[in-house]
């Protein structure tokens, strides 16, 4: 693998809606750090300028990025230049090579609809501008096994894997990393953290927010494609994994496929599929639509250390509150007169606010020898000062760090755990906004107790 920097960055799709919310602003915290010292090329479709992009860029720092800072702002724009055109008209591609000048290395991040990945891949190619360059891709990575193998495929024709470089930003979130190091680095937890000691693990992705006009979108995606195939198997991975043996630079990645191969593929049985309220009435959705805003998945890891240990997960849409939330569970001690009803536990709160909190039981004051339930808690409320998972990802792959990419093998493992229930082959059930989804959910988690509400989440209606 090169490990040489890029020497120049540049992204289609500059005038979208991705370079609008994140790349910008990524870009700004990356100018502000220091850490962009190279050319920055948009290249969009439609008939911009170079002062229409940094009128744009302006305005989506303003409302993405905190804020600009003038002096930054101005070191940003002095390297932004612009090339126009079709996506599939060899001149792009030779105004892109000008625009590039005598550069060696470009990273091309393509903030554009998968649709259109194959034709600009094979563009930048023919152009000569793949030559010696890395890509960056955004999820979704396919619709299924078969769309990602080819999407796969097309890419191998032009860059080798080591240069693709395909966004989970669930991976460059400092909490989600945390979960990997935590568990690896504090003697206390290893030796528990197995199928002897951990009853059950529940993953919840809860969004009170709906489609935000993303029907479209939607529609051809749903939850499972949306977010349980990719940041919510990226999270199992990073709990369920082996120790990387870490003088490899693809150690972790290995282990992560490897967790991704012993998952077993879902059946419709370990699924509920449901649908908020008032869904069919977005824009760009069908008035029939059976697509999900909402899965629960129940998934069963068929290794030495998870055996028997049920893994859930429940995302959606419309929810009762806004924050994903890992709850780790233990196994009952014995002499459970002293502990009647909970278990110890390990909670990760991954967002909003980042919290690592133990569930343990401790002597009721009194003559009593009974315990109570407490929870020894570590709370970090983001300063703003963090990396935004776009500015941790865009500066790794600048300097050929993949790490936290996904990679080839574990895309398609990804895709075959959720193959088999994809095309809606269970019923949809209709849930109420501000609700924890659909009631059809719960039998689910039923023989570890029901399903866990994040720590001081309302219970919704
Ligand atoms: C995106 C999904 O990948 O992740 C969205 O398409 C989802 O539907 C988003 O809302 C969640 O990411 P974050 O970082 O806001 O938790």
């Amino acid at each position: 693998m090169s490990v040489a920097r890029c020497d120049a960055l540049v992204f289609f799709g500059a005038t979208g809606d991705l370079a609008y919310k994140k790349i910008f602003p990524a870009l700004h915290a990356m100018a502000r750090r220091g850490h962009l010292d190279v050319p920055v090329v948009g290249v969009a479709r439609t008939g911009w300028t170079l002062e229409r992009l940094r009128a744009r860029a302006r305005e989506s720092i303003e409302r993405h990025g905190g804020g600009v800072d003038e002096a930054v702002f101005a070191r940003f724009v002095s390297r932004l230049r612009f090339v126009g055109g079709d996506y599939g008209d060899d001149a792009t591609y030779a105004g892109l090579r000008k625009a590039l000048g005598d550069t060696a290395r470009p990273l091309h991040y393509l903030a554009i609809p998968p649709s259109l990945f194959a034709t600009v891949v094979e563009g930048l190619a023919r152009s000569g501008c793949a030559h010696g360059a890395r890509v960056v891709l955004e999820k979704p990575f396919g619709r299924d096994l078969p769309s990602a193998q080819a999407l796969n495929a097309t890419l191998h024709r032009v860059f080798d894997e080591s240069a693709i470089f395909r966004i989970d930003h669930y991976l460059g979130k400092e909490p989600v990393q945390n979960l990997l190091l935590f568990r690896f680095a504090n003697t206390f937890l290893e030796p528990i953290w197995n199928r002897h000691y951990v009853e059950s693990v529940q993953i919840t992705m809860a969004e009170r927010f709906g489609v935000e006009g993303r029907g479209q979108f939607y529609e051809e995606a749903g939850a499972i494609r949306d977010v349980i195939q990719n940041h919510m198997l990226q999270v199992v991975g990073f709990l369920a994994m082996e120790p990387p043996a870490t003088t490899y630079h693809e150690a972790i990645r290995d282990e992560q496929v490897k967790v991704f191969r012993m998952i077993e593929p879902l059946k419709a049985e370990d699924l509920v599929r449901g649908q908020f309220r008032g869904y069919r009435q977005e824009a760009g959705v069908a008035p029939d639509s059976t697509v999900e805003t909402f899965a629960a998945v129940r998934l069963h890891i068929d290794s030495w250390r998870w055996d028997g240990v049920p893994f859930f997960i429940r995302a959606g849409k419309c929810l009762a509150t806004t924050t994903t939330e890992v709850l780790v569970t233990l196994r009952r001690p014995p002499l459970s007169k002293l502990c009647p009803n909970e278990t110890n536990y390990v909670r990760f709160r991954l967002s909003p606010d980042v919290t690592i909190a133990i569930g343990a039981r401790v002597k009721r004051p009194g003559e009593q020898m009974t315990t109570d339930p407490t929870e020894l808690r570590v709370v970090h409320q983001p300063d703003g000062e963090e990396m935004d998972a776009y500015e941790r990802l865009l500066g790794d792959a600048m300097a050929g760090d993949a790490t936290l990419f996904a990679r080839q093998d574990s895309v398609e493992a990804a895709w075959a755990i959720v193959q088999p229930i994809l095309g809606g082959v269970t019923p949809i059930y209709i849930y109420e906004p501000g609700s924890w989804g659909p009631a059809e959910a719960a039998p689910l988690a039923a023989e570890v107790g029901g399903w866990h509400s994040p720590d001081g989440a309302p219970e919704g209606t």
